[in-house]
């Protein structure tokens, strides 16, 4: 077994060590967030709760909850909990409606971002020694910045690529030879398909490790892209929200869901319909509380990540499961719930298919339909074999998870590939 050693020492302290600490903060978090933000000092008024009233960790309980919907009615700059002049970054992340949830950033949080996602790379595997490869996009999103801050602080030399031009990328892998790689796995997916057309084998580059975040993928996945690159694929887990990449990360000691740095962002998990806490091992919605934070202090921001807490293996901190899926990308097909992940999984299970998907959804008449769209791999895509697959996929479908569906098996190259989130599913309903 490979073992990373800590960035810092609080990964390996003790539970009770880190609880104290954990504590502490979040007394002063949740008074900052009171004191200085007038929407966390409403709603708390409103309910009749204090920051005096958070003696021990159990008691964050008692203080609302924060949704993405009270970032944008405070937009922009509405939760900020210090004056302008000490803000000296600005992300936003894209809703799928509507406008931005905008995040600010003082100096003390970009110092608190960059050990964070130090740490995370460590963790990874990744050292001083390493050649790191930025290819989630640079701007308003939360991953290219955040990468490079991260790779830079733990020593890495950092080659601040962003999203997009592909082949590009290919010849700066070739040339520059990183060694780790930070995007997408959809968009390395997008990458292997560029080595390839260009008569390079993945696995002949040299990089050894990826970092691997911004949208769900599975554990199928994961064997995909390390069996192609024959490089290690981690787990990196973040939000702008709540900072941006690195607030989990997977350790390569055990490759076994990210460990969250529970010293910054403390988690719980909530049932997703009445808000109510659950105990850890249980299965709902993500929350988060900064325990750090200056800029932009979050209290028991709902993520609307679907996940479970684990306990801590590499590291004593706190693990989450493979994120299922988010809350709003639940399709309910008849009645049936169903997760773009779930077909995933199954896809990726077939040989004879590439893994490359979209999930198409149409209203017939009162009903809603849901068509998959899938590729064939280079080698399998001739006609016959292509309707077999269909039908095996269908029926998996149908058999697996419960729900009828059109299956469509396209030759290589027809279902659009993307160069950072991968748009997984096309709503035809509204
Ligand atoms: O995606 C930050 C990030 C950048 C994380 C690079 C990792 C790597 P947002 O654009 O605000 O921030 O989107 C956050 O993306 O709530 C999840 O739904 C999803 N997400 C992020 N990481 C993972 C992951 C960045 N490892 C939203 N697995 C989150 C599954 C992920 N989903």
């Amino acid at each position: 077994m490979r073992r990373s050693t800590p960035f810092d020492p609080i990964e390996t302290a003790s539970r009770d060590e880190l609880a104290a600490l954990q504590l502490e903060r979040m007394k002063w978090s949740v008074k900052h967030a009171y004191d200085n933000v007038a929407h966390y000092k409403n709603k708390c008024d409103a309910i009749g709760v204090r920051p005096e009233d958070l003696q021990e960790l159990s008691d964050l309980a008692k203080f609302p909850t924060t949704s993405k919907e009270d970032l944008r009615l405070n937009y922009p700059y509405g939760m900020f909990a210090v004056p302008m002049e000490k803000i000296v970054r600005i992300h936003a992340s894209s809703g799928t409606t509507g406008k931005p949830t905008v995040v600010g950033y003082t100096r003390e949080d970009i110092v608190t971002w960059s050990n964070v996602m130090a740490r995370s790379i460590r963790g990874a595997g990744g050292s001083t020694h390493d050649i790191a490869l930025v290819s989630y996009g640079y701007g308003l999103f939360t991953g290219g910045l955040g990468a490079h801050y991260g790779a830079e602080r733990l020593g890495c030399t950092v080659i601040p690529m962003s999203g997009g031009q592909t082949e590009k990328q290919v010849q700066i892998i070739l040339d520059f030879k990183p060694t780790i790689i930070l995007c997408t796995p959809s968009y390395m997916l997008h990458l292997a398909d560029e080595f390839r057309r260009q008569n390079i084998d993945p696995k002949s580059c040299t990089l050894k490790l990826g970092m691997f975040g911004a949208e769900p993928w599975t554990h199928a996945m994961r064997l995909e892209i390390e069996e192609t690159f024959g490089i290690d694929a981690i787990d990196v887990y973040g939000l702008s929200e709540v900072m941006g990449p690195g607030v989990a990360c997977e350790c390569i000691d055990t490759k076994d869901g990210p460990h969250i740095w529970e010293d910054h962002f403390y988690p719980e998990i909530v049932n997703p319909a009445t808000g109510q806490p659950v105990a850890d091992g249980e299965s709902g919605e993500l929350v988060f509380t900064s325990l750090t934070k200056v800029g932009m202090p979050v209290i028991r921001y709902r993520t609307r990540d679907l996940t479970r807490l684990l306990p801590g293996t590499a590291r004593t901190m706190r693990r989450m499961d493979k994120i299922v899926g988010r809350s709003d990308d639940m399709l309910i097909i008849r009645g049936v719930n169903v997760f773009p992940t779930q077909i995933e999984e199954l896809i990726l299970k077939d040989a004879r298919l590439a893994p490359h998907y979209e999930l198409v959804v149409s209203r017939d008449g009162h009903m809603d339909t849901l068509a998959v769209r899938t590729e064939a791999r280079p080698e399998t895509s001739d006609e016959a074999t292509r309707q077999a697959a269909a039908k095996q996929l269908q029926h998996d479908i149908k058999s697996l998870i419960g729900v009828s569906t059109a299956v469509d098996v396209l030759p290589p190259e027809a279902i659009k590939r993307s160069e950072g989130k991968a748009k997984r599913v096309i709503d035809n309903r509204r």
